[in-house]
């Protein structure tokens, strides 16, 4: 018989019971942490399932405003906006993302007007708005993104998110410098209150193919990778988020964030600004699918998702489980 062990230390003690083990846990996640990407668009009593992400729907502004305020009294207090854009007010520049009674700064109105305590967070992009699905100006010549002229808009389209109330607007397009011009231009009109949350580390990634169904860009042509950061990298991640807190960030993101745990604890050990983590619609879609076929505990894996995010770093997290999460904890 082998003998009992000289254990000084025997870590299981601290595991013995649920009173203990609660006492112990070091990471949380409460409806505070969480920000519900909620997805709009045109007309009266809407509600269309997005197929690609079952359980997310396209509202229209009459339905989604009650589902707001239901979410607001399960303590789910914040969302980030994304709009569905019909396709005849697409052109090749996006015009429509600056024509201020958009569906966008409606929405904005709408919902600061009728939930005045939700926080906000308003995309700053221009791919729900052009023909080709990408996030700024096409050169003629050469057919990339162009920076300084897609900037510009972006500056317009932020001085008319912040005029219609939005708490945070939230560039989502990785183009150079837009986060210094944004806050210059922000302030100039006024509104040094409104913030800047920084898509800074947002990766040209797969996970994003069930959001450009939700958006109707799935049109895309070619790729993102001249703008959003290759898979492979993390010393260029850290340059664009330094960047983006030199430029004036108020919280930072990396996007997506399971394959991404990495970045999200480097700059949590290296920077004080608030992180934000984007649960993306590819891996909502992943757990969902399972879950469909009764393959695993979607509660279970959900909340283990949500805490290995905390945990990671994450303070806030951006995550289309966060109506389910509140409804089921
Ligand atoms: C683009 C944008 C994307 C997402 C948010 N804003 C996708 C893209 O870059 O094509 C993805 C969000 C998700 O997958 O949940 N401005």
């Amino acid at each position: 018989m082998l003998e009992m062990l000289e254990l000084i230390h025997r870590l299981r003690r601290n595991r013995r019971n649920s009173t203990i083990r609660n006492l112990l846990q070091e990471t949380h996640i409460h409806p505070q942490h969480l920000v519900w990407p909620v997805f709009v668009l045109e007309g009266k009593n809407k509600k269309e399932p997005i197929p690609t992400m079952p359980g997310i729907y396209r509202w229209s502004l009459d339905l989604l405003i009650p589902e707001l305020k239901r979410a607001s009294k399960l303590g789910l207090n914040s969302i980030a906006l994304f709009p569905f854009i019909e396709v005849h007010l697409k052109d090749a520049s996006g015009t429509y993302a600056i024509n201020k009674d958009n569906l966008v700064t409606k929405a904005i109105q709408e919902i600061k007007n009728s939930c005045p305590g939700i926080c906000l967070f308003s995309d700053l992009a221009l791919d729900p708005f052009t023909t080709h699905g990408h996030d700024g100006l096409l050169d003629p010549k050469t057919g990339d993104v162009q920076n300084d002229p897609t900037v510009a808009v972006l500056t317009q389209m932020a001085v008319l998110h912040a005029l219609a109330g939005a708490d945070y607007v939230a560039p989502s397009d990785m183009m150079d410098g837009r986060v210094g011009a944004i806050r210059k231009t922000l302030d100039q009109n006024g509104f040094s209150q409104t913030g800047i949350m920084a898509y800074s580390a947002k990766y040209a990634s797969a996970f994003y193919g069930p959001f450009r169904e939700a958006v109707g860009s799935k049109q895309l042509q070619g790729d993102k990778k001249s703008y959003q950061l290759s898979i492979h990298n993390t010393r260029e991640a850290l340059r664009e988020v330094e960047a983006d807190i030199w430029e004036g960030a108020d919280i930072v993101m990396v996007k997506p964030a399971l394959s991404y745990l990495d970045i999200i604890s480097q700059l949590r050990q290296k920077y004080s600004v608030p992180i934000a983590s984007y649960n993306v619609s590819g891996e909502y879609a992943m757990v969902k699918a399972a879950a469909q076929q009764g393959w695993v505990d979607e509660k279970k894996m959900v909340n283990e998702i949500l805490i290995s995010l905390r945990r990671g770093g994450s303070d806030l997290i951006f995550t289309y489980h966060a109506m389910d999460y509140v409804q089921w904890f």
